[in-house]
């Protein structure tokens, strides 16, 4: 949480302090003098872009970069011919990281016609050795490099960078350290994420968020309290709850407290109308945040509840400690406790050693589970996971096969399951005008379904109440009940 700093006021003839944030504050205000003298010389304020390249965690830390540079004087843009651009990558699959390569040979182009041009790369990507390694021999047109621990040493780091013309790189392999209270430029004035815990201890064997992220770290939850009371004095309605493993929240702290816990005490915050979360480990969903669920009037209707594979054989293999009839209990829990909830799931295709006889048990667990939407993968080797010295198994012919019969159910299930609440009477937050047609506006339903019905802008950041006429796969149209 940021309270508004004077940075003018800070003296720059002083040694910078030792301590953080104060010593980010006397960065912030040094960055100001060179955007002060880049204004002068050029009779415009330097630009800068954020581009966000990965999950609901990156986005957030893009927030946190992107509020670092609007305080400093960089005049926020969203386009990557700007000043200064900063790429926030994601290396959880080896696409996410080919996009980032290719995304570099154009701005490479972008950079040789502008003389001010800085390009910086942050994020899970940059934790990688062999990525620094790659970017340091093909991309040395690169300015900065920093990783996920360091994202609030960004001002410093961009001092050391207009002070230098060689590629500064500062990667910390973990750490201990939670620095809070620096500004954070909202994408939503309506809706924010907000981070509960940092880092993941789960290391499910294909996975590397553990490793670009470091160990599991959560915030006392007076901070987390602070922070969501502050974001709904600004205007926000509904938060986002953010972490690996949110069922774990507090298992790392002094004080004795649950995740169910948790939510509870957010749950008494005037104004606060909405509250979501992601991502739920199924192996640490527990009974009572099920009937915390059940009971609040404020929870979305929204569960997000990665599967990764149907096969108690593969679980094992990924290292996930739960059966498909653990697994299959606990949704059957879940739905029998909340009807009315939409359960979603991320399911991986291609582990090595998967047979096709193990993705008929993923199917088997789609068609019981009855998804409302499941995001497919087809499994990609991380470097330095345990899964990764795990021999391939089927050709990619075979998992394409696989994965294209998998997709089917799960859209043949999606499908079934949309359009359900055709007829009723809905609450949905208000988001954005619709960006096809200007007379609409979109908005999201408790269970995170998109719905599209005639309105203004001046309803954004509200809940109103619509009547659902009808589904079109993935949304509702309708039209607002007093209408
Ligand atoms: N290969 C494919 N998918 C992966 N995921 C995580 N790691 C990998 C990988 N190595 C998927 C999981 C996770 C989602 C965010 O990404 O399904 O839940
Ligand atoms: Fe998010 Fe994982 Fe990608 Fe990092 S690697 S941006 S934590 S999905």
């Amino acid at each position: 949480m940021y309270n508004e700093i004077d940075l003018e006021k800070i003296d720059l003839n002083l040694a910078p302090p030792t301590e953080e944030p104060a010593r980010q504050y006397y960065f912030m205000a040094k960055c100001q003098e060179w955007v002060h003298r880049f204004s002068e010389k050029n009779n415009r304020l330097p630009q800068a872009c954020v581009i966000n390249m990965g999950c609901q965690m990156n986005a957030k830390d893009s927030e946190k970069l992107a509020g670092i540079l609007k305080n400093i004087g960089f005049e926020l843009i969203d386009d990557e011919a700007a000043d200064l651009v900063f790429y926030n990558t994601c290396t959880v699959r080896d696409n996410a990281n080919q996009r980032m390569y290719g995304r570099l040979g154009l701005v490479h182009s972008l950079k040789k016609k502008n003389p001010h041009k800085k390009i910086a790369l942050c994020g899970c990507m940059m934790q990688e050795d062999s990525v620094i390694e790659k970017i340091q021999k093909s991309y040395s047109f690169v300015d900065l490099i920093f990783g996920t621990h360091n994202i609030y040493k960004a001002a410093e780091l961009l001092v050391t960078m207009y002070h230098s013309d060689r590629m500064i790189i500062d990667i910390w392999k973990d750490t201990d350290k939670i620095v809070e209270d620096l500004p954070a430029q909202r994408k939503y004035s309506f809706k924010s994420g907000v981070n509960i815990m940092y880092g993941c201890n789960n290391f499910c064997s294909y996975c590397i968020v553990p490793y670009v992220r470091g160990r599991e770290r959560s915030r006392s939850s007076e901070d987390i309290i602070k922070e969501v009371k502050k974001l709904v004095s600004d205007g926000v309605v509904e938060v986002m709850l953010l972490g690996q493993n949110v069922n774990s929240y507090g298992k790392t702290l002094s004080q004795d407290i649950s995740f169910a816990q948790l939510l509870q005490k957010i749950e008494q915050i005037d104004g606060l109308q909405r509250i979501r979360f992601m991502t739920s480990h199924p192996k640490d969903l527990s009974d009572e945040l099920i009937d915390v669920m059940r009971q609040s009037q404020k929870i979305c209707r929204h569960l997000h509840l990665p599967l990764q594979s149907g096969s108690t054989k593969i679980l094992k293999a990924m290292n996930r400690c739960y059966t498909k009839e653990q697994y299959l209990e606990l949704a059957h829990k879940i739905r029998s406790a909340i009807p009315e909830i939409s359960l979603t799931t991320d399911i991986i295709v291609g582990f090595p050693g998967e047979t096709s006889q193990d993705v008929d048990e993923t199917i088997d667990v789609v068609k019981k589970v009855q998804y409302d939407n499941a995001f497919t993968f087809i499994y990609s080797k991380r470097t330095g996971t345990p899964a990764a010295s795990m021999p391939a198994s089927a050709s990619s012919d075979e998992i394409k096969a696989n994965f294209d019969r998998l997709l089917k159910v799960v859209q043949e299930t999606a499908r079934s399951r949309a359009g359900r609440l055709v007829g009723t009477i809905q609450s949905v937050l208000v988001e954005e005008r619709n960006a096809h047609d200007p007379s609409l506006v979109s908005g999201r339903l408790s269970n995170n379904t998109l719905v599209h019905f005639p309105g203004d802008v001046t309803l954004i950041g509200k809940l109103v109440d619509v009547r659902l006429e009808a589904a079109h796969g993935f949304y509702y149209t309708g039209k607002m009940n007093s209408q």
